[in-house]
């Protein structure tokens, strides 16, 4: 027999619980043994469910029992979840998670405490929610060299931006469904300002090129300035506008950035809508790869923690090889303002205006509605097409990058 520890009982955690339950024999068939539920942290009570005798209040009660080898962390937020996380490495036991925030900011640290102990730390459901994406960058594809990974990250922004496009709802009204559909985090400005995906985007760097960038340090621009005018401009276009993850090298150096993006309609993501996330990878050996499917929500992110326990209890006590990195060194991180693409500017300025903005500009797509002129720019870094929309003068409404 197993003993499993749950620390949380919110949407993930009580998906989990759901899970181990309802797949129990397909489980027990793979691990090779009985698995029991033996605790479930959380501050509250639940008398109402089926886990009621489950529930604790007291973490020491986890980590000092040596029956339990593997616990499954779905707290969210940094404190207590890392500590937790710490306390139970160091006692030998296993860790699972679904707390991006926990493996982006501190998974450099757990990873090795994990190692010297013995025993996995595993994040399968850290990114993408229910998408297999962290094993088969481990694993399936860890042969190639990764060029470039790009990918919708957040289910809620591209739940969000999905019902703006299709319906023009507002934006409070549609965030306020994705809180209730458990998809956005406790607090939703870690979803719309883009913390969440530069978290999300930070691990794939790290499992990609082998080293952590701080999440908070890299370039993170969310969905808040995005208008319906902006969507319907895209759309007009052949585009949609999408919040997109993006990391790459550049001459040596690892690029990650976190921002709104055209996607063609001839890019795979373009029709990537509601809360499923896409993810390209681009490889030497492979090509390019799509990773799709549920991004958010509870059983689906619950499928991705359930994965991971099954892959820590089939492999106790010998333990599975968790992923490795380290953080990257200043001189390992490129400059974002050196990142060239081309962007889609909306200038406040009259369709006389053509050749004037021409002479700085190459106009591609060029459109005017209702004093706003519209198009689409060459490649150029941050710092010169900020230089080139200086020099024509009129002022800037909307910038966005193209992917
Ligand atoms: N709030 C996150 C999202 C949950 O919307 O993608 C899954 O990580």
């Amino acid at each position: 027999m197993i003993h499993v520890a749950l620390l949380g009982f919110g949407v993930v955690g009580s998906g989990t619980a759901e899970v181990l339950t309802q797949n129990k024999s397909i489980i027990e068939r793979k691990v090779g043994q009985p698995v029991s539920i033996k605790y479930i942290l959380d501050l509250r009570d639940f008398p109402d469910s089926p886990f009621a005798d489950r529930i604790v209040h007291d973490f020491n009660i986890i980590v000092n029992d040596p029956e339990v080898s593997v616990v499954a962390e779905m707290m969210g937020g940094s404190h207590p979840a890392y500590d937790f996380t710490l306390a139970c490495l160091k006692a030998g036991k296993s860790v699972v998670t679904s707390n991006k925030e926990v493996v982006a900011n501190f998974g450099t640290e757990l990873l090795t405490i994990a190692k010297e102990n013995g025993v996995s730390y595993l994040f399968e459901a850290s990114v993408g929610g229910g998408i297999p994406i962290i094993r088969p960058l481990r694993e399936d594809l860890s042969s190639n060299n990764v060029t470039a990974i790009s990918g919708i990250l957040n289910g809620t922004t591209n739940y969000i931006l999905t019902r703006m496009d299709n319906e023009g709802a507002s934006f409070a009204d549609v965030l306020k469904d994705a809180q209730r559909l458990g998809y956005a985090e406790a607090n939703p400005a870690a979803d719309v300002e883009g913390l969440d995906a530069a978290r999300k985007i930070a691990i794939l760097a790290a499992m990609a090129f082998g080293k952590r960038l701080n999440p908070n340090e890299i370039l993170c621009e969310g969905i808040t300035s995005v208008t319906a005018a902006d969507s319907e401009l895209a759309k007009e276009m052949g585009y949609a506008i999408k919040l997109i993850g993006y990391t790459t090298r550049m001459n040596g150096r690892i690029l990650a950035m976190v921002s709104p993006r055209l996607v063609s309609r001839y890019n795979p993501i373009h029709g990537v809508n509601d809360v499923n996330n896409g993810i390209l990878v681009n490889a030497d050996m492979v090509g390019q790869v799509m990773f799709y499917g549920p991004g958010a929500g509870k059983l689906p992110t619950a499928s991705a923690v359930a994965g991971d326990l099954i892959d820590v209890m089939a492999h106790t006590p010998a333990g599975v090889i968790s992923p490795v990195w380290v953080d990257a060194e200043p001189d390992q991180i490129a400059d974002p303002e050196t990142y060239v693409c081309r962007h889609l500017v909306v200038l406040d300025a009259p369709k006389s205006a053509e050749a004037e903005i021409s002479a700085h500009l190459d106009l591609n797509a060029p459109h005017f509605t209702e004093g706003r002129f519209s198009f689409i720019t060459e490649e150029l870094s941050e710092a010169e097409v900020k230089a080139k929309i200086a020099e024509v003068g009129y002022p800037l409404i909307t910038r966005i990058r193209v992917l």
